[in-house]
């Protein structure tokens, strides 16, 4: 008797479930991943966009209809790649050092200067230097985590108190670094990530709350401008202890990053993605 009660109110649900799949209509955005204008009407900052992985990022956000906006330090290098990303869509830059949270506000006013809102945030902007721990000053111990962790800081609640909290909507993206087992070679970013990587997921649930969604993406190691500033002896050999044997494509970065960025990932938050062909899994990277 009670088990014929279970089954019928079991079958009562799975029907109103059913018939809520099949009879409700399907919002446009959902019928296809990646049509060209996935992200029409919307807004992307892509901080570090003027170059490699950052750039890559822009163009995919572009070429899906979004309207973007790139910032870094040097403006020569975003004048450049804005004449560039212009082929794909509405691109302006502005000038902003993302570890001066002044600079930052200013972005933030420049942006509601053009904008009616902010849609996506991609936290890309950083870089770090090879050294063993012992030989990393206190100086370039600070200048990598202010970089790294407080300038994302700075950026992501600058950002989200001028538009995602007050429009109840937002997409932030960080892009950290593949520090699964730790960083030897590079304790200060791996440290520094792994505060961004843990700030993401702590955000994620307090921010839940305003329906923003917050997802980190660790690149390993990618042919990107970013590798210039390591010692060519630093790097040789190293694809053969990648799993995949070869090192990622900015494009491979920039796909997830859409992804991420899109209505097809509204029930992902707090996440930390790797693109590294599995070399987390597997294998030393650099010799010590
Ligand atoms: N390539 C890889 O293998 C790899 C792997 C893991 C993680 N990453 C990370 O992915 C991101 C992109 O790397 P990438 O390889 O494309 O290197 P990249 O070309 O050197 O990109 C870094 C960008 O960040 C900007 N930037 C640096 N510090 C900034 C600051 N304080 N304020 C504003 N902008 C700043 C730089 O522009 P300005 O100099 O004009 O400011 C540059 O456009 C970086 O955070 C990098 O550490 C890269």
């Amino acid at each position: 008797m009670g088990g014929d009660f279970f089954w019928g109110v079991a079958r009562q649900l799975s029907s109103c479930y059913l018939a809520d799949f099949y009879f409700r209509p399907i919002p446009n955005h959902l019928t296809i991943m990646f049509k060209s204008n996935l992200l029409e009407n919307q807004t992307a900052l892509v901080t570090g966009g003027g170059s490699g992985i950052g750039f890559a990022i822009a163009r995919q956000l572009l070429q899906s209809g979004c309207r973007v906006i790139i910032s870094s330090r040097k403006e020569e290098r975003l004048q450049a790649a804005t004449v560039q990303l212009s082929a794909f869509g509405a691109v302006r830059y502005v000038v902003c050092d993302t570890r001066e949270p002044e600079q930052v506000e200013q972005l933030a006013q420049s942006i509601r200067s053009t904008e009616k809102q902010l849609d996506i945030l991609v936290n890309n902007a950083g870089g770090q230097f090879p050294s063993p721990a012992e030989g990393i000053s206190f100086k370039g111990w600070n200048a990598v985590v202010n970089n790294n962790l407080n300038g994302t800081f700075y950026v992501t609640q600058i950002l989200a108190k001028h538009f995602f909290i007050p429009q109840n909507s937002g997409k932030v993206i960080n892009i950290i670094a593949n520090m699964f087992r730790g960083f030897p070679g590079m304790a200060h970013t791996g440290a520094a990530r792994a505060g961004v990587d843990n700030l993401t997921k702590t955000l994620a649930v307090e921010w839940s709350k305003y329906n923003i969604q917050l997802n980190a993406i660790a690149p390993g190691i990618i042919k990107s401008t970013g590798l210039e500033q390591y010692p060519p002896e630093f790097l040789q050999g190293v694809e053969e202890t990648i799993p995949a044997k070869r090192l990622g494509t900015v494009d491979e970065v920039a796909w997830l990053a859409l992804f991420l960025s899109s209505p097809m990932a509204n029930y992902i938050t707090g996440e930390t993605i790797y693109v590294d062909g599995g070399q987390r899994l597997w294998g030393d990277l650099w010799k010590m």
